[in-house]
């Protein structure tokens, strides 16, 4: 910039300050002049009296009625909506018959009824902000709000900055926050803007009187151009506790707002998503569950997608409505949103995960078969299920314990008769190659004596502990070891807290990874104390409250006012942290907590699975999809929750296979068992008192066919490892819809009882019970069967396969080059055996793969260039490699075995190397070819060449 360009910004800058002082000054002035005020009025509520100290003018009746159906937006969201609550608000009231269900008199459970056309709508051009100044800045555009009269909430903040930042070529951020005072912003560190671009994907239009905006996807050669936000409709408030916008969409396909239990393409038609992490298990659809991820992906209707991210993390409410539009109503913090603009979905999760994270390099053996239920009371019996699967032949990698290990439920304990030699089990598990986790709590046990409990004294001792609602004590509550406290994540002493008791229990029992649980955080007991909380606060009761359980924010968690470190709510004032601000982010920071306590303390690659989330855990830990229960639709949602992990960069994900509550049968844990182990995260967990489900315990045709599905995952794993190291450098997603590699094929866009694994491997489970086929969609392409080679090639269509009891049907894409390893019953066995290569030709005689390798345990191998990566690639007749890094040498990295799919005929001679080679073989059935006893060293280049006729000198 140059010096008379600077000097011009700061002469603007400061004219901006001095509007803003003088507007702010005269403001109480405006105010009162522009208002309409009748009588004050007191609205009574079954709940509470809402005091209506604005009364805007009714809107004309023409007005009202132009508005159609489709168009119109809620105007009295919250409880109880009248005519005359309408009015007073300056809407428009229709009991339209387009609604589904008339609202009745007020009836406290109406309040959470089924979002709908609502009665009372907005008229168009409803007043809100308008524009008093705008900025071209080097980073974008910065517009100057200012309110003209209040909205129907307390305390509107009357100017507001918008800020238009053009990120990257692709990424946009638009920040609408306070001009005056700082508020509470998400407390969490996410890739900071680049240069700006020259030529952005996109372009904005900003309207001056009512303020709205436009976010527009330029044209380009092939595509018209395309509204991507469109916040005219609707009306934007910004109060401090009530903050909504509404977005028209450009389609109807989206995706995300998670976490709920829903398909993956979101009903449009009326539904509501709300976001307030809680402990729950899944089983209404739409509910919140355990995380918060306000990022949703949208398919345009030209086949481009882009994604939207809202970095708020207060309890919120989401609405998807057939306009198609969004509004978003969140009670606290900014509006702060990243347009991401693709254009392919894949794009649109790399931009996403490069903003907030990518996901964490697991370590090789976390990606094996985990064994775990609460109900394995003792270490011999937990022993037993290990040494029946061996038995079996069942491939395992990991075997855990839930809550039954520790003494009386108490985190870093173990329990001196049930688990007294817990410390050599785990022992004995290692010298089989296998890996231990057991479950860590988020509460802190408060029974026992002092001195005796370092988790609890500790926390005492450094203060990092979550206060009352008054900032005095340690809020307490109940879980499973009775009075408990929480560790306040936020408190910049909690990480070192956490470190010294992970480590105390390190020294004595050498686990391998932390199941982390209970954290949203749940608290069993009864909290309406009033020691503990600020009850009259407003932010116990908040004007408007989301659809959250039982109507209160505290239900089974900690109150909203509850005291935590982090957090300054108003300029030059350092007020502590409230859960009401961080409470969807304690799962995510205890998951950061618990990543750091495993680095420091085992100095290898941590493996954490936590049940709440938030945007960006994917770099600290996995998920597992939570207390699920054991029936086929438990089954079937399985896969949009593990691909919508995949999409908010949580990669490690799995659901609890054969079902957590209730008992299971052995066709649905038959079913599930060949479904999980395409899970990224493949753990078998069910509850006490239901029946044993490890996959040797129910009878023979269970154990055969998950046998059969697990040692194809584990061949596979070398491909599946490569996926998590694309996850964790390039931000793809391992597992993926169908829509993501076929973005043109609007069949897929609804698509979610089949997945893939990266680009290469189509998944097509049985779903329903009694069921011995499935109709499978193959988008237009060529396929080969992964068991027979079998060729396919669809138009993009939908086929009836055979799906006997015993048999997942798995099919590849032309075009891949697939590492593989011989599958033994650990990796730590797998590990050394011999690579094969799985290739399978596309109608050009082209594919191409990569192996990623490395020792997988040692921390930041890629960072430190530990690894070895070497392409594979096909041309005409021959197969070469090519090693690009070779970072990692081990002797065992030695190719055996080749398999082609779409040969097209039987090669006369195959040569490896430079040698002709005759142990190969052609079935002619399927046109697969499959060379044998190779014996390359794979960290050097090497070629393969066949041809069909003999010719002496090949090279
Ligand atoms: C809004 O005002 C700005 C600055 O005065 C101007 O550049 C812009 O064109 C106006 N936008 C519209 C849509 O009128
Ligand atoms: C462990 O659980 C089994 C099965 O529920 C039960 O039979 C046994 O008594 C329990 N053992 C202990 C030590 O609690
Ligand atoms: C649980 O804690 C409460 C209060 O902290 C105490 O009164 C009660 O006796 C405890 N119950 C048990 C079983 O220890
Ligand atoms: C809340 O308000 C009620 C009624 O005004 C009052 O009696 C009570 O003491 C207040 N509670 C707290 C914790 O301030």
């Amino acid at each position: 910039m140059t010096a008379m360009k600077l000097t011009v910004r700061v002469v603007l800058m400061m004219f901006v300050i001095l509007g803003v002082v003088t507007l702010y000054v005269s403001y109480t002035a405006y105010y009162s002049s522009t208002l309409k005020v009748k009588q004050p009025v007191t609205y009574r509520t079954p709940f509470r009296d809402i005091k209506i100290t604005a009364v805007h003018p009714k809107p004309p009746e023409k007005a009202c009625h132009s508005v159609e159906t489709q168009l119109k937006f809620d105007c009295h969201p919250e409880n109880f909506p009248t005519k005359e609550m309408c009015e007073y608000r300056g809407c428009c009231w229709i009991a339209t018959p387009a609604r589904k269900k008339p609202i009745s008199s007020p009836d406290p459970l109406d309040s959470q009824a089924p979002v709908d056309v609502p009665y009372c709508f907005y008229p168009g051009n409803y007043s809100a902000y308008r524009v008093i100044n705008t900025e071209k800045v080097f980073t974008g555009t910065e517009v100057l709000l200012k309110r003209d009269s209040p909205s129907y909430y307390p305390k509107d903040i009357q100017y507001l900055n918008v800020n238009f930042n053009y990120e990257t070529p692709t990424r946009l951020r638009i920040k609408i926050y306070d001009s005056v005072a700082n508020r509470y912003e998400v407390p969490i560190v996410l890739d900071p803007a680049r240069q700006p671009p020259h030529d952005p994907a996109y372009r904005i239009h900003i309207q001056n009187d009512t303020f709205h905006f436009k976010v527009i996807r330029k044209a380009d050669g092939k595509h018209n151009e395309t509204v991507l936000m469109d916040t005219s409709l609707g009306a934007m408030i910004f109060s401090d506790q009530f903050l909504q916008i509404s977005s028209l969409l450009p389609s109807h396909n989206i995706y995300g707002l998670g976490q709920h239990r829903s398909h993956l393409n979101l009903n449009t038609s009326w539904s509501r998503f709300t976001m307030w992490n809680r402990d729950h298990f899944p089983i209404e659809e739409d509910a919140n569950l355990y995380g918060s991820h306000p990022f949703y992906l949208v398919m345009e209707d030209s086949g481009l997608s882009h994604g939207v991210f809202l970095l708020n993390s207060n309890a919120m409410d989401v609405i998807l409505q057939p306009t198609p539009a969004i509004t978003w109503r969140t009670i606290g913090g900014v509006l702060d949103f990243y347009i991401l603009l693709g254009p392919t979905p894949i794009e649109v999760v790399q931009q996403y995960t490069q903003l907030v994270s990518r996901s964490f390099m697991p370590p090789y053996w976390s990606l094996g078969y985990h064994q775990c239920r609460w109900g394995y009371n003792t270490t011999s019996r937990t022993l037993d299920v290990v040494h029946r699967l061996r038995k079996a032949g069942i491939p395992q990698d990991v075997q855990w314990n839930d809550m039954d290990y520790a003494n009386n439920y108490m985190d870093f304990t173990y329990d001196p008769e049930k688990f007294g030699d817990l410390p050599a089990m785990v022992t004995q598990l290692h010298s089989e190659g296998l890996h231990y986790i057991m479950i860590v709590d988020a509460a802190i046990s408060t029974a026992h004596t002092k001195g005796s409990y370092p988790a609890y004294d500790l926390a005492i001792e450094k203060d990092i502990l979550v206060k009352d609602g008054f900032g005095k004590q340690p809020i307490k509550g109940k879980v499973w070891p009775n009075e408990t406290v929480w560790p306040d994540w936020s408190h910049p002493d909690a990480t070192d807290y956490w470190t010294h008791v992970v480590s105390l229990f390190y020294d004595k029992v050498k686990f391998d990874g932390m199941w982390i649980d209970m954290n949203e955080p749940s608290n069993l007991g009864n909290n309406d104390s009033v020691t503990l909380c600020d009850f009259n606060s407003t932010l116990e009761n908040p004007p408007y409250l989301p659809a959250v359980a039982n109507y209160t924010l505290r239900f089974m968690t900690l109150c909203a006012t509850a005291h935590q470190s982090l957090g300054r709510r108003d300029k030059g004032l350092d007020l502590p942290g409230l859960h009401y601000d961080l409470h969807n982010l304690y799962g995510l920071m205890m998951a950061q907590a618990s990543y750091k306590a495993l680095e420091r303390s085992r100095e290898l690659r941590p493996f954490v699975i936590s049940r709440s989330t938030y945007a960006g855990h994917g770099q600290y830990g996995g998920h597992w999809t939570g207390d699920n229960s054991a029936t086929w639709h438990d089954l079937r949602m399985s896969i949009p929750a593990i691909l919508n992990g995949n999409m908010y960069g949580i990669s490690m994900i799995g659901a609890d296979i054969c079902g957590f509550h209730s008992d299971t049968t052995p066709e649905l844990c038959q079913r599930w068992m060949q479904l999980g182990a395409f899970y990224p995260f493949s753990r078998n967990h069910n509850e006490q008192g239901t029946i044993d489900q490890d996959p040797a315990s129910l009878g023979p045709g269970v154990a055969a066919s998950s046998r059969r599905a697990l040692l194809i995952r584990y061949k596979l794993l070398p491909y599946l490892y490569w996926l998590f190291y694309r996850s964790h450098v390039y931000g793809d997603p391992v597992v993926r819809p169908l829509f993501f590699k076929y973005p043109q094929d609007q069949i897929t866009y609804r698509i979610d009882s089949q997945f893939m694994w990266g680009d290469a491997l189509l998944i097509s489970p049985v779903l329903t019970q009694d069921t011995t086929h499935v109709n499978a969609y193959f988008p237009r392409d060529t396929w080969y069967c992964l068991y027979s080679g079998k060729r396919r090639d669809s138009l993009g269509e939908y086929y009836n396969l055979a799906a006997p009891l015993d048999i997942i049907n798995l099919h590849v894409r032309a075009g891949h080059v697939i590492p593989q390893q011989e599958p033994s019953l650990t990796t730590t066995e797998s590990r050394k055996n011999p690579f094969k290569l799985l290739v399978t030709l596309d109608e050009f005689s082209h594919s191409s793969g990569e192996l990623y390798w490395d020792d997988g345990e040692s921390l930041n191998t890629h960072d430190r260039k530990l690894y070895t990566l070497i392409r594979f690639k096909t041309l005409k007749n021959k197969i070469y490699s090519r090693v690009d890094m070779l970072g990692y040498k081990d002797d065992l990295l030695k190719l055996e075995q080749m398999t082609v799919f779409g040969m097209a005929q039987k090669p006369k001679q195959v040569k490896v190397k430079s040698n002709l080679h005759d142990d190969f073989y052609y079935d002619d059935s399927h046109n697969v070819l499959y060379v044998n006893k190779m014996n390359i060293t794979l960290y050097e280049a090497f070629v393969v060449t066949w041809t069909f006729t003999e010719i002496k000198d090949l090279s």
